[in-house]
């Protein structure tokens, strides 16, 4: 695409000319637009990059280990990651309300974030995967759980404690021009397709207290799911799909003897920019197949059922 090879070109002189030899860290959360950021920012000015990924344990399967292998072995990206999910979830422990849970896990984020960043010498720079959309949204938007998407996706509270000057190479982009950005610098696909992903994490995807092992329920569940998806060809037409894991047990069926375990809802949508959303119209066929592998293979969890809400009046996560 060369209209993104021409703002790649743009992008890496603006940053080398704003950062000079100046030390920058760049948070990574394992999603598209920081992970594109960081890239760019890579090959603008290589060595005085550093990146910092806190790993809060509520990450989708798999996650954490490709982040690493993508940046530090592929890239050869300098990377700090940071398994604190016991803290995370020691925080956590008990707490049922869903705006007490963005907020602790905000919070803790920068404090580890802080921490790590203190660690390797701090920097002069902060960077951000910023989008455009976020930039207006920041300004015009006034109410709902969005509100708290800046304040930890995009770490907000960071620069100001830390007393960094903040880079955002993405600024001018739209979502679909970042993923072309990420292709045009080599990123794997299945980071630069990855659907949106909340900063709570699996957090706001159990209703109620979170413990480890809903975390790890959870998690089975949900990349059963998204195999299937990827299986049946559906997941570039899909939004968001994902699982979450009810505080509702309810009796069934296993072999010859009765079952007291977990409801597992299943969510889909279409949407152009999560403002608005429809509920994906599998067919019958898709869901009970779906089901019956999640019930044969995770241990917890004895039914499944699916949300055919749109958004509004629904939101797209449950919390
Ligand atoms: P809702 O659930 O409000 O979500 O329809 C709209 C989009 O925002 C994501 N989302 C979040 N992202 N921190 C984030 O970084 C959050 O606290 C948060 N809450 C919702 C959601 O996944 C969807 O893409």
């Amino acid at each position: 695409d060369w209209t993104m090879a021409a703002f790649r070109e743009q992008a890496i002189a603006a940053i080398r000319h704003q950062v000079g030899d100046g030390r920058v860290i760049c948070g990574l959360s394992g999603g598209v637009d920081s992970s594109v950021a960081a890239v760019l920012l890579h090959e603008a000015i290589g060595e005085q990059l550093t990146c910092i990924f806190v790993d809060h344990g509520l990450l989708r399967q798999g996650e954490a280990e490709q982040v690493v292998e993508v940046f530090r072995h592929h890239y050869n990206i300098p990377l700090v990651a940071r398994d604190a999910s016991e803290l995370f979830l020691g925080k956590l422990e008990g707490v049922e309300d869903p705006e007490e849970k963005r907020k602790i896990i905000g919070n803790t984020f920068i404090d580890v974030f802080d921490e790590e960043a203190a660690k390797v010498g701090g920097a002069d720079f902060l960077a951000q995967g910023t989008l455009y959309p976020d930039v207006i949204e920041s300004v015009s938007f006034t109410g709902g759980p969005s509100v708290t998407i800046k304040s930890h996706h995009n770490v907000g509270g960071l620069p100001e404690r830390m007393q960094m000057r903040l880079v955002e190479p993405l600024r001018e982009l739209f979502k679909d021009e970042v993923r072309v950005l990420g292709r045009e610098l080599g990123l794997p696909e299945s980071l630069v397709g990855r659907h949106p992903f909340p900063g709570p994490g699996l957090a706001i995807r159990i209703p109620g207290p979170v413990s480890r092992e809903k975390a790890d329920i959870l998690r089975k569940a949900d990349a059963i799911y998204l195999d299937e998806i990827a299986k049946a060809g559906l997941y570039d037409a899909i939004w968001q799909a994902f699982a979450v894991l009810l505080p509702v047990r309810t009796v069934g069926v296993m072999g010859d003897a009765r079952s007291y375990d977990f409801v597992c809802a299943l969510r889909a949508v279409t949407s152009t920019d999560g403002m608005t959303a429809e509920s994906y119209p599998f067919d019958h066929g898709f869901l009970a197949g779906a089901a019956t592998r999640i019930i044969n293979e995770v241990r917890g969890v004895n039914r499944v059922v699916y949300d055919v809400t749109s958004k509004p009046p629904g939101t797209i996560e449950w919390e």
